[in-house]
């Protein structure tokens, strides 16, 4: 073939400008852009065979099969244009959203129990050593359970020891202390022996303090049988004190006065921050006050169900706030039900 056509110009002009402009695309957009002005409607490629009639006849398969040759090749660069744009777009989204996995996690906040759930289960777990289950009493009672059956009549002046929460509905109260759990235990239980802790939170109207709240927990202790004596609470008590506070530790009894025990007494334990000696913890005296208990009066026997010509029982009423607060040396009985969590984590 002498000298090349015209249109056989074209096709290899525009290739080579196709062929240049495709080496420097570099995003998606620009190549579609590329694409549509190469095999679009108004390209050289699409309409090369419209304008065969301008070649002298035996050029024009010629320049027919050149088109397609350069349609081809295109197509080909093209293709791999379209795949080298997407590997580099992922490659440039691997490393930006990089995850190392070498960087430690964060430990998720672990819950823990509560100190006075702790307290408590450490107190069941003593008395459960010596035959005693716990028994579940309600936290709202009525008047008749709290006060009456416990030997404290409407008119009773005992009735001052213990503030109140009154709801609206006469006769129903917050229990003051978990006592009225001996009544429903023996009821339930008479005449049978009865061995048990009732534990749970009382509720006193208080002017709030360091030292009074108006919630705290109760574990009450109660006992009933044939010839249960003083012997055996004083035994069981001194037992408990020493499986919590240590072998050598020190008790003593103390007479006092609840309404629903006879003779009733309230137990020290020595003091163990000084050992004794007098300290700011014991207020200087030596001993810590930790329970209330007593024989069960005639009438809460009989109130429960039991001839106390033939039965006898002892009961204890005591605080395992207070408990904790000695041992932690807690200064303050509303940290314990506040929900500061820098006071509960120490736990
Ligand atoms: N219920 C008494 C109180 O709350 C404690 C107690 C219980 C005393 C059992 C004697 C016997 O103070």
């Amino acid at each position: 073939m002498a000298e090349k056509n015209k249109l056989m110009l074209e096709l290899e002009e525009m290739q080579t400008q196709a062929h240049q402009a495709l080496a420097e695309i570099q995003q998606e957009t620009d190549l579609q852009k590329w694409h549509t002005k190469t095999f679009g409607r108004t390209s050289l490629l699409i309409n090369v065979f419209s304008r065969l009639p301008e070649v002298a006849k035996e050029e024009r398969p010629v320049v027919g099969h050149r088109a397609n040759e350069i349609k081809t090749a295109l197509e080909t660069e093209y293709l791999a244009k379209q795949s080298a744009i997407k590997q580099a777009a992922l490659q440039r989204n691997l490393s930006a959203e990089k995850l190392d996995v070498s960087l430690p996690g964060r430990s998720p906040l672990q819950g823990r129990l509560h100190p006075q759930t702790q307290t408590l289960r450490q107190i069941y777990n003593i008395f459960a050593e010596m035959g005693f289950q716990v028994y579940r009493s309600p936290e709202v009672e009525t008047d008749e359970y709290n006060f009456e059956l416990l030997n404290m009549p409407a008119y009773h002046p005992a009735r001052d020891m213990w503030d109140t929460f009154y709801t609206t509905k006469p006769g129903v109260i917050l229990r003051t202390h978990t006592s009225p759990g001996q009544i429903r235990a023996m009821r339930e239980f008479a005449p049978g022996p009865i061995r048990v802790v009732l534990p749970g939170m009382c509720y006193r109207y208080e002017q709030m303090d360091a030292s009074h709240e108006i919630q705290f927990n109760q574990v009450e202790l109660l006992a009933v049988g044939k010839h249960i004596t003083f012997g055996d609470l004083k035994g069981t008590l001194t037992d408990f004190a020493r499986r919590m506070f240590g072998e050598e530790v020190q008790t003593r009894f103390r007479p006092s006065y609840f309404p629903f025990t006879e003779p009733s007494a309230e137990m020290d334990v020595e003091c163990f921050v000084c050992g004794g000696k007098g300290c700011a913890i014991c207020k200087g005296g030596g001993w810590l006050e930790i329970l209330g208990c007593g024989m069960l009066h005639p009438v809460v026997l009989r109130n429960g169900g039991y001839d106390p010509e033939k039965y006898t029982g002892f009961a204890a009423g005591l605080g395992p706030e207070r408990i904790s607060m000695l041992r932690n040396r807690i200064p303050d009985i509303r940290y314990f039900w506040a929900n500061d969590i820098r006071f509960l984590e120490q736990f």
